[in-house]
């Protein structure tokens, strides 16, 4: 990060901004039929997935760790483990995030970054 550069969780608007940002997030998942494979690998109600995704969030933005105080190390990879993720659900996953990023207002040089980075998460979770 650039020095003098606010961190990610700031310029995101703090909790209340990534909480908004996930709450569009599977919004959006549960609506659009274009995401319909990865929303079926979810529960049911999304309550949990939408608490844990704005606790890792926040502090994988720089802000508060929420998500290793209850959990401990996120083990992303090993946590998605037991829903078969392909580059289909990849994608979906990934472009639900930008809609929800573009929906939300997220400007457009940090909606980039932030992109760039979730898909090398996203892409390392694939375990098919
Ligand atoms: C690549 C496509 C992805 C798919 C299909 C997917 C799917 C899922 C599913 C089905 C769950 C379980 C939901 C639940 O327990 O309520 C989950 C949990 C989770 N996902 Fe993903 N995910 C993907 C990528 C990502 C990425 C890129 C991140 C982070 C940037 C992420 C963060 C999380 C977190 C923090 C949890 C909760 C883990 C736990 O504590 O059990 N996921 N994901």
């Amino acid at each position: 990060m650039a020095s003098g550069e606010a961190p990610l969780f700031e310029r995101l608007g703090g909790e209340v901004g990534v909480r908004a940002l996930v709450d569009r997030f599977y919004d959006l998942m549960d609506l659009e039929p274009a995401y319909a494979e990865t929303r079926a690998l979810h529960p049911t109600t999304l309550d949990g997935s939408r608490d844990k995704l704005f606790w890792f969030l926040c502090g994988w933005t720089g802000g508060p760790d929420h998500y290793i105080e209850r959990f401990g190390h996120p083990r992303l990879r090993a946590r998605h483990m037991p829903f078969p993720i392909g580059i289909r659900e990849r994608d979906q996953w990934m472009a639900c995030m930008v809609q929800a990023m573009q929906e939300q207002g997220v400007e457009s040089a940090l909606a980039a970054r932030m992109g760039e980075a979730l898909f090398s998460t996203a892409d390392w979770m694939r375990n098919r």
